[in-house]
């Protein structure tokens, strides 16, 4: 198929940026990041060339998971703001070319929102159906054998009216029930008030649980993530309900939409973005960063870039021309991008960041950056489970004790995975706490930030940072642009376990990427015509692809006859 086919939309050659608003920037030395806080930073964003950015909740929550537990959809957290603060914010990054995205964070609200406290109040109450209460068993038990992400069941028992409510995730976020059409409707009516301001669209937080079977079935599936998901996700009522989402929401507006979407094929997808479904315009599909490790029951895999590459490429040419898709390293739940897939020792850092970048920016897709990203932020080290703040770290360190792991092989996979790395204050420059705050930060900061900063990577014409803008450009610009965005997507040696190599074509235009995932020295053979390199996180020009010397983490863009 030529990609005539595919009808161009604004979101296909923009790059996200996601802010987890708390730990971004303290505008007011409270120690928690703020929406003032972002504004400050709005021009550090546009230099780096993203043009949409996305913004982790930012609504009233008692923040039992960080404000993907919402208590108010049309209010601001105090401690982020006001209205009239996001109010600004929007005219600011408008101003700057910048749309902005915010969360949608539906299938569950905090157990604090008043729909729940009215629902919660008696078995007759009008919202008692906004919920999903079940009888228990005969025998008092919950109603079915369901997990929870963050708490092993995923039923809590109200005394006061003798049922159970379901929440996948904590009990402090009890499950929205979309079957009802009036949950739907308040769903609706938000949305708009929300793109009436003049946002980008949304992502949409765990979307695809929203469809829960009538008859709310056992698990039978126990060897692959949370019990009960074969039920919840991704079924035919999801899919429903986000096709009345895009009539009676969606279509009215020109926005950029993503589902995050745990459990998906590419099959689902496709089923997702493909615009004549008229759905969504891109998922977060999860493969990929669960490939070295079992989430659910927090074991440690090994990394293997050969499943990797199997991954990447089977999105990357199932989507095609049928679909959209959304490509990223990392986000507020993962650890950190060069900690994991690279190296943070002093020596590779920087190189090794660039090489992920060049890796990850050359796909077709829409392509997200997770702040500190860009300046090779680390993971932190963490010394004990009282260190880790994240409600998910504490269950999966819970859980590995009951299994019979040591305390320091728990702590030792937290250090991998906490999501708590990803939380880590950004590090702005050298000053205290990492400029992040001029008070007490909520979670303290990385003692590195003397070395690894913002106010260090703009000034450094060779930092990850500039090496992430050029990329961008890339993508966004004249030349290359048609192929990065739209090119098709070849992978090369799809056995070698040490380096990744994959073209783009599109028209005349091909580009070959190729990336040291190792800290050796390595020797390769590319049978093809060089017109140029376009792009090299090392100095000097490489060797003639023919006999190609690939230095520790080297990443080279070439442009192919
Ligand atoms: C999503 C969010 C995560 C949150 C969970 C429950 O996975 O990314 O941060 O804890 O949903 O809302
Ligand atoms: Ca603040």
């Amino acid at each position: 198929m030529s990609t005539e086919q595919l009808e161009k939309r604004w979101w296909h050659d923009a790059v996200v940026y996601q802010i987890y608003p708390r730990s971004f920037n303290d505008s007011n030395g409270d120690g928690i990041g703020d929406i003032p806080g972002i504004i400050e930073k709005l021009d550090y964003i546009q230099t780096l060339g993203a043009n949409v950015i996305w913004l982790s909740p930012v609504y009233k929550s008692p923040m039992d998971d960080n404000g993907y537990d919402i208590s108010g959809y049309r209010e601001i957290a105090p401690e982020f703001g006001t209205m009239a603060d996001i109010e600004k914010l929007l005219f600011e990054a408008d101003k700057r070319g910048i749309k902005i995205v915010m969360d949608l964070v539906v299938n569950h609200t905090s157990d604090e929102h008043p729909w729940f406290l009215e629902s919660k109040s008696s078995r007759d109450n009008p919202k008692r159906d906004w919920y999903i209460w079940k009888d228990p068993k005969q025998d008092g038990s919950e109603p079915n054998n369901w997990e929870s992400f963050f708490k092993p069941k995923a039923w809590t028992l109200d005394e006061t009216t003798g049922q159970y409510y379901l929440h996948l995730f904590s009990n402090k976020q009890p499950d929205l029930n979309w079957a009802n059409p009036e949950v739907r409707e308040a769903v609706y009516d938000m949305m708009h008030f929300w793109l009436k301001k003049g946002l980008g669209g949304f992502r949409m937080d765990v979307i695809n649980m929203i469809g829960k079977p009538s008859d709310y079935p056992d698990a039978t599936i126990f060897d692959s993530g949370v019990a009960g998901w074969e039920h919840w996700s991704n079924n035919l009522l999801v899919h429903q309900y986000l096709r009345e989402m895009h009539d009676k929401v969606l279509r009215h507006y020109d926005v950029l939409t993503v589902g995050e979407t745990p459990f998906t094929t590419t099959l689902d997808g496709r089923y997702y973005s493909h615009p004549e479904r008229n759905e969504l315009s891109m998922i977060f599909q999860f493969e990929h960063v669960g490939i070295d490790r079992e989430e659910h029951n927090a074991v440690k895999k090994d990394f293997d870039l050969v499943q990797y590459k199997e991954i990447m490429s089977r999105w990357q040419e199932d989507l095609y021309q049928r679909g959209w898709n959304s490509v990223y390293w990392s986000n507020h739940d993962q650890p950190r991008t060069v900690s994991r897939y690279g190296s943070d020792s002093p020596e590779y850092r920087i190189i090794s960041a660039k090489m992920l970048g060049t890796v990850l920016h050359m796909m077709s897709g829409t392509p997200y950056i997770y702040q500190g990203e860009e300046i090779g932020m680390t993971n932190k080290h963490f010394n004990n489970i009282e260190e880790f703040n994240d409600l998910m770290a504490k269950f999966h360190y819970q859980k590995m004790i009951e299994r019979g792991v040591s305390n320091d092989d728990a702590i030792e996979f937290l250090n991998y995975f906490s999501r708590d790395h990803a939380r880590v204050p950004v590090q702005w420059d050298t000053k205290d706490h990492a400029g992040f705050t001029t008070g007490t930060p909520w979670l303290p900061v990385n003692e590195n930030y003397v070395e690894i900063n913002a106010e260090q990577a703009v000034n450094d014409e060779d930092s990850i940072y500039h090496h992430y803008r050029q990329l961008i450009q890339l993508r966004q610009g004249e030349e290359y642009g048609d192929v990065v965005v739209y090119g098709n997507h070849t992978l090369l040696d799809p056995q070698d376990g040490e380096v990744y190599a994959y073209i783009r074509s599109s028209g005349e235009k091909s580009l070959l990427i190729i990336a040291n995932f190792t800290d050796s020295t390595l020797q390769r053979t590319y049978q093809y015509g060089v017109k140029q390199v376009v792009l090299n996180n090392y100095d000097d020009a490489p060797s003639s692809i023919h006999e190609l010397v690939l230095k520790p983490y080297q990443a080279i863009i070439i442009d192919i006859e």
